[in-house]
């Protein structure tokens, strides 16, 4: 269904869009204007401009190839940017593949605030002492190479369970030039993490198992269910980074984690439940939606 005839021989910039649109359209992708463009930018290592500049322009064998076999997997529901090996993140790119969570725009709220408030604390003294923060639950290390690329005096320690994930976030750490900085370590959220911390942020798994039924197949059938899945309720992961966290964070450190739709109020009671947390606070993001839960050691 998805092989929509083409004429052979020339191929240029515009029939290959047309081509591409139409495909997707008949396979259900929604946006699939979108995505076709997507696909040739990556496929040419060109931009967008480019693409409406110069519609004439032919496609080599090969880029015609490799264009077709992504259109082919993509109109299966791979999600686009396993198909193109590539995601943004707070406009940087990363390396992403089966093995990781694609980094997802709501994150890039806890991303904001953590640098936020990690600016804030930045040592200033001549001699200074490094902040030490740990990205728990880092998948493709999306967020401590962010905060690494960002901050001046840090130590960051990213952990995952996944030995997959943490070869995807040591690939892109050495692309962003911050391999070095970052300390990976596979174990369970803060387990192989010191203590003394001044921050901890993580996205942890939070999707209930009955939410699992509903994701749409793009996330349910190709991104890691380690990722994803948290438990029964959804809320575990979180409630466990929180116990953790309490025993990590030094006093006056801040515990930010990444919370699901409709979460708020059982994160906060998670928070407000454990004494060693204060000034416990659910951060919605631009949609007005709970996002982030946050609490300071006390
Ligand atoms: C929602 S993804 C977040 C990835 C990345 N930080 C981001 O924001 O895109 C959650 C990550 O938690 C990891 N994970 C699941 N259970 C874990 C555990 N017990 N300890 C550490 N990491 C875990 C998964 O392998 C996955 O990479």
């Amino acid at each position: 269904m998805w092989d929509v005839q083409v004429s052979a021989g020339r191929r240029t910039i515009e029939d290959a869009l047309e081509w591409g649109q139409e495909v997707l359209e008949r396979a259900g992708i929604a946006g699939a204007r979108g995505e076709a463009e997507l696909m040739l930018e990556a496929c040419l290592g060109v931009s967008k401009a480019h693409l409406y500049a110069h519609p004439e322009r032919e496609l080599a064998a090969d880029e015609w190839a490799r264009l077709r076999e992504w259109v082919f997997i993509r109109s299966k529901h791979e999600p686009v940017w396993y198909v193109i090996g590539r995601a943004w993140f707070m406009g940087l790119e990363f390396l992403v593949d089966r093995r990781v969570l694609i980094p997802r725009h709501e994150t890039e709220v806890l991303a904001g605030e953590a640098l936020r408030e990690a600016g804030k604390s930045q040592p200033r003294a001549a001699v200074p002492d490094r902040l030490r923060i740990a990205d728990v639950c880092t998948g493709s290390g999306c967020l401590a190479i962010y905060l690494s690329l960002g901050l001046k005096q840090v130590e960051i320690f990213a952990t995952d369970i996944s030995r997959d994930a943490l070869d995807v976030a040591r690939e892109n750490a050495r692309r962003h030039g911050v391999l070095e900085a970052i300390s990976f370590t596979q174990g369970s959220y803060l387990e192989p993490v010191p203590s003394g911390l001044d921050m901890v942020v993580a996205n942890p798994p939070y999707v209930s198992t009955e939410q699992m039924k509903d994701l749409p197949p793009e996330v349910r059938d190709y991104e890691p269910r380690l990722a994803l899945h948290a438990g029964p309720k959804g809320t575990e992961a979180i409630g466990a980074i929180a116990t953790q966290a309490a025993d990590k964070l030094k006093p006056g450190g801040l515990l930010l984690m990444e919370i699901g739709f409709g979460q708020g109020g059982q994160a906060r009671e998670i928070l407000k439940q454990n004494a060693a947390f204060a000034e416990v606070e659910v951060l919605k993001d631009l949609a007005g939606i709970d996002r982030i839960a946050r609490g300071r050691k006390v």
